[in-house]
């Protein structure tokens, strides 16, 4: 099948953001990182194992009348590094993103260390450094691995429909 074929599995939206050629697996993690559970009431569809002619077999996430932030792009970058951003309006696709893998992430992500002095109820943004064996707190040195990284987003979607 091609992969036209598979995407009538996953409807076109006709306003909203498709986050496209996720890799295998990652679909559910950036729905959680993201804060996305549809207690919002939006419209979410989600595709996992869709055959691609790039990656094989990807993951696809669309949530219709939501736009994805800078800081929701940033962490996109962090756990989903293949992934593309595609605005959708009136059916079109209005812009597409490639993320690109941060070096340092501000203000999203949540530090696992307890004892850290970012989960203090200090008004103190979390910093990551992003290397290569995965993300290291700026402040408590702790580092944690891209597949285990939690974030502390509010549901801070901007809302297409206003
Ligand atoms: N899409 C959608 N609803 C729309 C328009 C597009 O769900 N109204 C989805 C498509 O199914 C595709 C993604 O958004 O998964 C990107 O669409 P498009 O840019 O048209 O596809 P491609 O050209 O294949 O994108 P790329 O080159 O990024 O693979
Ligand atoms: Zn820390």
């Amino acid at each position: 099948m091609t992969d036209d074929d598979q995407e009538l599995r996953v409807s076109k939206i006709r306003n909203g953001t498709v986050i496209d050629h996720l890799t295998a697996g990652e679909a559910l993690n950036v729905l959680a990182i993201l804060d996305i559970d549809g207690s919002g009431g939006e419209a979410v569809s989600i595709g996992m194992n869709v055959s691609s002619d790039r990656l094989g077999q990807k993951d696809i996430v669309k949530v219709e009348d939501r736009e994805l932030s800078q800081s929701e792009v940033d962490v996109l970058a962090v756990v989903a590094p293949k992934a593309t951003i595609n605005i959708v309006r009136a059916y079109d696709v209005i812009e597409k993103k490639r993320v690109e893998r941060p070096r340092v992430v501000h203000g999203v992500l949540s530090c696992p260390n307890r004892n850290c002095i970012t989960n203090d109820n200090e008004p103190i943004e979390t910093q990551f450094q992003v290397t290569e064996n995965g993300l290291r707190c700026g402040y408590c040195g702790m580092i944690v691995r891209e597949s285990e990284v939690t974030s502390h987003l509010a549901v801070n979607w901007v809302d297409l429909t206003d």
